[in-house]
């Protein structure tokens, strides 16, 4: 497919799983290394193998289990920030797991979250790139590890760790079972997010607020089944961060044709544009925008209103947010 869209166009990025973006090779290479047999994760082509979300999440959950120390996230965070660099990303916020780093032991979490932010300035420095971190409880592994998680986000709150939120298996317990990890991490200063409306329908994106308090929606996208639910997300300035080729690509919609991302902006809902785990869906933010392109019509403007709004709702300092914002509007 030929750009329809200036691939250098600046953006900003505000729903990528760390874990979730890493390239297949460098897993392979990490798995070759430590001795670790995923083979079975893996097609023939090299990319990730699965056959649906819950088959995603298993694949997920073995290609972590070759990031064993922190050095492995630090080279990992460069080579997530090199690709995002080159996809033209001037501002990323990643998802960050505990769980995934350490087994969400607070001194070595402290350990992994030095090496990564040690990555996330070289980054910076060289490539240009400005990295926010999110905490982020797994859903599915339930609301004990949730306090854990969150605790793990509350003592390490600071000009990095901004955020906190969750993934994993919507379907699995009820909002209501993780309302202490984000009151905790909402009380030492940390902004929210959940991911809702993926899997689940409008009652999950309804139960996520009310029960949450988030301000942004990692999905949300199903919440169109519910035109007074669409009413209540623009009216409350209710940010989605949506991902449609991870939708396309899972299978909660056929097409970029078909997904709902120009319905929800047709009726004011801020929406935003992420690529969640682009290896696993082989896209990036090019590819999401010049595939929207093509699906509705939308031009550079549109793509700069989105990531201006992006950047409007980005967990990320005022001195930051304005700097970016001038990058993006072209003011800079
Ligand atoms: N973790 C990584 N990608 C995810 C997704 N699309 N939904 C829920 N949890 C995830
Ligand atoms: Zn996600």
């Amino acid at each position: 497919m030929t750009d329809r869209i200036d691939p250098a166009l600046p953006k900003a990025e505000l729903h990528l799983h760390l874990e979730g973006a890493a390239p297949p090779a460098f897993i392979r290479a990490l798995a070759r290394e430590k001795s670790i047999d995923i083979h079975k994760i893996f097609d023939e082509s090299g990319g990730y193998a699965y056959r649906d979300f819950w088959h995603f999440l298993e694949v997920y959950e073995a290609a972590c289990t070759t990031l064993q120390g922190p050095e492995d996230l630090r080279r990992l965070t460069l080579a997530v920030l090199e690709d995002r660099a080159e996809d033209g990303v001037v501002y990323a916020e990643t998802f960050l797991s505990p769980d995934f780093c350490g087994g969400g032991d607070l001194a070595a979490w402290r350990e992994y979250l030095h090496a990564i932010r040690e990555a996330a300035e070289q980054a910076e420095r060289t490539m240009g790139i400005t990295l926010r971190g999110c905490i982020t409880a797994i859903r599915h592994f339930g609301p004990e590890k949730s306090r854990r998680t969150a605790l793990c986000a509350a003592e390490t709150v600071g000009d990095f760790i901004t955020g906190f939120g969750i993934a994993g298996d919507e379907k699995a317990g009820h909002p209501r079972d993780f309302t202490w990890a984000f009151d905790c991490a909402r009380e030492a200063g940390l902004r929210l997010t959940a991911h809702a409306g993926e899997w689940g329908g409008p009652e999950s994106v309804r139960a996520t607020l009310d029960h949450l308090k988030v301000e942004r929606i990692g999905h949300g996208v199903r919440a169109i089944e519910d035109l007074a639910l669409v009413e209540r997300l623009a009216e409350d300035r209710v940010v989605l961060e949506v991902c449609p080729g991870s939708n396309v690509a899972l299978g909660v919609y056929p097409s970029f044709a078909r997904h709902p991302v120009a319905r929800l902006r047709d009726r004011e809902v801020v929406v935003t544009l992420s690529t969640d785990d682009p290896p696993f869906f082989h896209t990036t933010l090019r590819r999401e925008y010049d595939a929207l392109a093509a699906a509705f019509g939308w031009t550079e403007d549109d793509f700069r209103a989105i990531n201006a709004d992006a950047m409007r709702a980005a967990f990320c300092d005022e001195a930051t947010r304005e700097r970016l914002l001038k990058t993006i509007e072209g003011r800079a």
